[in-house]
């Protein structure tokens, strides 16, 4: 039937006490059920191996939240060989009934709103809004891919010429793998899984190590929607156990990927190999990392800037690819502004997620907080050390909310990206430096700006040059379908997020020309 437009999930309006409720007793209901088993799903069968992923509460870490069972290279193979079989029948199914797939899918999901955001919080340390965003994005890409493919199948007449039909329409690639992050573990594992199966072709899917548990929902949704078996594998594994063996596959036509810039030049590379038997040659689509900045200009609103900066560079740890890890400030404000963001910094609740109150707490895992600690010790010689907040509790994987001043472009803390809490603020004598400043990372991903110049707000939007730019917001919170999300440069290659171009990139085009 007609679906209307898309519109994005309403997140929980947490003023009211019901979803507060609610999420409280989805916590301890999801925790009940820890440590969850899980298996693999390979061609509909669940399928459970000795070798396992235990995986842990970053805040608690003697917490197991799920023990899940980690496929090698015989279950990648199987894994490779279900998508294979299903694929003919799959890529002849209607559009319009693969993209009912994804419709009801968005309804289970829907219906486990409160139980997909709980697990958030536990498996990946998020916080509550942080967790409920999440799940309302992965919604959205199931309703707005969905849509996005009755749009594109409709085959287009080209040109008018008297004796001639002639249309161009899309197939799918092939067999596609998808290989996943962590810190949007439901949404972009939902976003990149999703967009391949409504275009047709068939999924190995590799959720992150770090958070597997909250993979395996992205499977038991489509599970419920009565996805056809085989449509979609479930491939809990080690990335670099599996994940070369995957992408370097010869039946294997399509590579989505969302993750580090090295994993994802790596990917590049293997992929532009093709092996003896290759079914094609390999397409990639790699969203990598970023070193977002933002501007506060001369006349800037400095309530709002605050607000946003904070929110922008310490909501989910700092563990955002859009996150804000460079402030430049204008001369002019420097001093003030500095003031005010160590204040309101110093403001936070800092503590365990399951503490709606508590902004920050735990990084991912143990490496992660190792990195980032390196980094603060490099930002303690290359800049001055503002604030240094420790998160309180003890056992957790915790790194200090940190904020630098005094950091120059050519230094790492401003080239470099950390993933975690750590700021570094850049003094520019005026806009024209800021611009500077702005874009000289080899990254590409988001920026912002608070002015109230028109002058400077029309410059911003065409020199700075980032695949995401917003005017007086901060730069985390893409929205589906509203703010089609992806960068280039070292941030990436492929098109948007939640865009019209998204889902092309996971067919072909065909043409077919017929004299009348
Ligand atoms: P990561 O690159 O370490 O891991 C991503 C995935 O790649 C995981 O599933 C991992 O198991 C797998 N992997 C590891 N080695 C592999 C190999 N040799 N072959 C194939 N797969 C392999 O990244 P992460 O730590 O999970 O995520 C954080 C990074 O992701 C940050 O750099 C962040 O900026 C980036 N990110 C980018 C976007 C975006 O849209 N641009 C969104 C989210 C995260
Ligand atoms: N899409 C996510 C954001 O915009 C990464 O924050």
């Amino acid at each position: 039937g007609d679906k209307g437009p898309f519109l994005n999930e309403p997140p929980w309006d947490w003023s009211q006490a019901v979803h507060r409720k609610r999420f409280a007793a989805a916590l301890e209901d999801v925790r009940k059920k820890f440590p969850m088993k899980v298996p693999l799903v390979i061609g509909g069968k669940k399928i459970s191996v000795s070798r396992e992923i235990h995986s842990i509460n970053p805040n608690a870490p003697e917490e197991v939240v799920g023990i899940v069972s980690s496929a090698g290279r015989e279950e990648a193979e199987e894994a490779i060989l279900a998508a294979r079989t299903t694929f003919p029948l799959w890529r002849d199914t209607d559009p319009g009934v693969r993209a009912e797939y994804l419709f009801k899918a968005a309804n289970v999901a829907r219906g486990m709103r409160y139980e997909l955001a709980a697990l958030q919080v536990f498996e990946v340390g998020k916080a509550w809004s942080e967790a409920d965003g999440d799940v309302c994005e992965a919604i959205d890409f199931l309703e707005y891919y969905g849509r996005e493919m009755i749009r594109l199948s409709a085959p287009q007449r080209m040109g008018q010429v008297p004796g001639e039909i002639s249309h161009l329409f899309y197939e799918p690639r092939g067999i596609a793998v998808v290989i996943a992050p962590w810190n949007f573990p439901l949404a972009i594992s939902m976003g990149m899984t999703c967009a391949a199966i409504v275009t047709g072709n068939t999924v190995v899917y590799k959720p992150a190590s770090q958070s597997p548990v909250i993979g395996s929902m992205v499977s038991k949704i489509f599970e419920e929607a009565k996805l056809p078996p085989g449509v979609l594998n479930f491939l809990p594994g080690s990335g670099s156990e599996i994940g070369d063996y995957l992408v370097t596959h010869p039946q294997v036509s399509l590579i989505a990927f969302t993750g580090s810039k090295a994993v994802g030049l790596r990917i590049v590379e293997l992929a532009s190999k093709t092996p003896e038997g290759a079914l094609s040659v390999k397409n990639v689509i790699a969203e990598m990392g970023g070193k977002n900045a933002i501007i506060v200009d001369a006349d800037a609103d400095f309530d709002e800037a605050v607000l946003h900066i904070l929110h922008s560079a310490f909501g989910y740890q700092g563990q955002k690819c859009s996150a804000c890890s460079r402030l430049i400030v204008l001369e002019e404000n420097y001093d003030r502004l500095v003031d005010r963001l160590k204040a309101a910094a110093e403001s936070l609740h800092l503590g365990s997620p399951e503490n709606p109150q508590n902004v920050m707490g735990a990084v991912i895992d143990p490496s992660a907080r190792q990195k980032i600690m390196e980094y603060i010790e490099i930002g303690k010689k290359e800049g001055t050390l503002l604030l240094e907040r420790q998160v309180p509790g003890s056992g957790g994987h915790f790194v200090p909310l940190t904020i630098f001043t005094d950091i120059r472009p050519d230094h790492r803390l401003a080239q470099e990206e950390i993933f975690g809490p750590v700021l570094a603020v850049m003094k520019a004598q005026d806009f024209d430096e800021a611009l500077a400043i702005a874009n000289s990372t080899p990254y590409a991903l988001t920026g912002a700006v608070f002015s109230r110049s028109p002058a400077n707000i029309a410059r911003a939007a065409k020199e700075f040059r980032t695949g995401n730019l917003y005017i007086n917001r901060g730069c985390t919170g893409a929205l589906v379908g509203r703010h089609p999300f992806g960068g280039f440069n070292m941030s990436g290659i492929g098109s948007k997020t939640g865009g019209p171009d998204y889902l092309l990139q996971f067919m072909v085009p065909r043409n077919v020309a017929e004299n009348t």
